[in-house]
């Protein structure tokens, strides 16, 4: 896993984004954020998986399989809808199996973006309430696994002026010390 502010270049997503000189972002200022990052190398991942899933509730899980070849005419679509910004009331817990990709989260209060960039190995939590978005890399596939506490609520809540007073996103900018 490797982080850093995202250009804000206007061309493809799934390009790199990374500005020159790179401004590289640590777990740690990730961890402020609630975002929080393991490496757990994929060769016998199941046991640790296990044990962070355990840890942290997460009962129930499946996978996900992304790629411009198992989706065809889908795919751009497809990649177009994961990159618009959004949130969820629960948490959005990946971990990766194959392939690649981009998380951006949102810097609360700067509003820059954030790119995690994920690879085999990498387990991500993001917080429930925070702004985020994702795109696939110029590799276009990824497998990951998609964990989560019970039934999976994956209804993405666009950012607007409602979702900016959704109790979900209320409470995370309370849990990091930014909000009221
Ligand atoms: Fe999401």
């Amino acid at each position: 896993m490797r982080a850093y502010y995202f250009d804000n270049v206007p061309c493809d997503q799934r390009l790199a984004h990374e500005p020159v000189p790179s401004r590289p972002v640590s777990a740690d200022t990730l961890a402020q954020m609630g975002v929080l990052t393991w490496h757990i190398p994929v060769a016998g991942y199941e046991d640790k998986v296990d044990e962070v899933a355990r840890e942290r509730g997460y009962k129930n899980r499946d996978t996900i399989n992304v790629s411009r070849e198992g989706m065809g005419e889908a795919y751009e679509a497809k990649i177009r809808g994961f990159f618009e910004e959004h949130m969820h009331e629960d948490e959005e817990i990946r971990y990766i199996l194959s392939g690649s990709g981009f998380f951006d989260v949102r810097e609360t209060p700067s509003d820059a973006w954030i790119r995690v960039a994920v690879q085999p190995g990498d387990l991500l939590v993001l917080p429930a309430g925070i702004y985020h978005r994702f795109t696939l890399d110029e590799r276009d596939n990824i497998k990951a696994l998609r964990l989560f506490q019970d039934e999976p609520k994956w209804i993405p809540h666009a950012r607007s002026s409602a979702t900016d007073i959704n109790d979900h996103r209320v409470g995370y900018l309370r849990a990091i010390g930014v909000g009221a």
